[in-house]
């Protein structure tokens, strides 16, 4: 019997060669798994997180792999904190190709159910954090003419989600704020883009069913809605993070990447 030729794929080069990014929510789910594979892509990664031992188990994966990375414990909402770690970065590195803000967080409600101080929780590190972290390091970006920024929506920002009310309005502000970065950037060679996910299997999903009066009831309707039959992997997004911060997306700013295994669609 003749044998099947053989067909050669040639194998991807590392899309991140001696690039230097930054994740925030680094220490856990999306941010995480965002973090692993762009050290696996080349990249010397800063880890940024509000609970410090996440970030830096994080950076041992990293270096266990033979990675370059650093570990920052910082609320992403708290003034200062950003321009402090991108200097550190700076100081450390020479320079910042990629920002991915990943750090976020819901508290559920409606808005006669949502605290002030909830809803100002909510904006803060969501928005706050995404704004924070942009302005730190557009303008080593813009010094190096070029650079992408990666932020964070919701594909309930696109839908509306019920009991979600700071969450969807702060997912919908990123959204915005995605857009006219773009725009404001676009001349400096620097991309902005969002990445809509739908439910991805994370910590934070997990949260988001435990606050629902029967948890086990909100998982299957929401697992129903995802066309592919199953929720995302924190690494089935990481691969579009991935896409939107290396040249493979060179013609692409201003605009929201859906990944939501079909939920947008049904
Ligand atoms: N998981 C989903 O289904 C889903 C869906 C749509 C959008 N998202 C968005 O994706 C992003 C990542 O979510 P995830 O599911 O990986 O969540 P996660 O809870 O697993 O991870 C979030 C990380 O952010 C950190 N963090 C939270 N607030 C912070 C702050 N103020 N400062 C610094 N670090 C902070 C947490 O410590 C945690 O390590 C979030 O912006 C989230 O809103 C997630």
């Amino acid at each position: 019997m003749v044998p099947t030729p053989c067909v050669v794929i040639e194998r991807n080069t590392v899309r991140l060669q001696d690039k230097v990014a930054i994740v925030t929510g680094g220490g856990s789910g999306i941010g995480q798994a965002s973090a692993l594979l762009f050290a696996r892509e080349g990249a010397r990664v800063a880890v940024v997180d509000r609970d410090l031992a996440a970030a830096e188990a994080t950076v041992v994966q990293i270096k266990e792999h033979g990675g370059e990375a650093l570990a920052f414990g910082s609320d992403v909402g708290m003034p200062g904190t950003a321009d402090a770690d991108a200097a550190a970065v700076r100081a450390q590195w020479g320079r910042i190709d990629v920002l991915v803000c990943a750090a976020g967080f819901s508290c559920g409600g409606t808005v006669t159910t949502t605290s002030p101080e909830d809803w100002d929780a909510v904006f803060r590190t969501n928005v706050g954090g995404t704004w924070l972290w942009a302005r730190a390091v557009i303008p080593q970006m813009q010094q190096q003419a070029g650079g992408s920024i990666v932020t964070f929506t919701s594909q309930l920002a696109l839908a509306g989600g019920r009991n979600n009310s700071a969450y969807v309005a702060a997912k919908g502000a990123i959204m915005s704020l995605t857009r006219t970065m773009g725009l404001d950037y676009a001349a400096d060679g620097i991309r902005v883009n969002a990445i809509a996910p739908g439910a991805i299997d994370t910590p934070m999903l997990a949260r988001g069913f435990l606050r629902q009066a029967d948890p086990t009831a909100a998982r299957e309707t929401s697992l129903k809605r995802h066309a592919l039959g199953r929720f995302g992997r924190a690494e089935d997004i990481a691969a579009s993070v991935l896409h939107l911060a290396s040249d493979a997306s060179a013609f692409t700013t201003g605009t929201t990447m859906v990944v939501d295994g079909g939920w947008l669609a049904g």
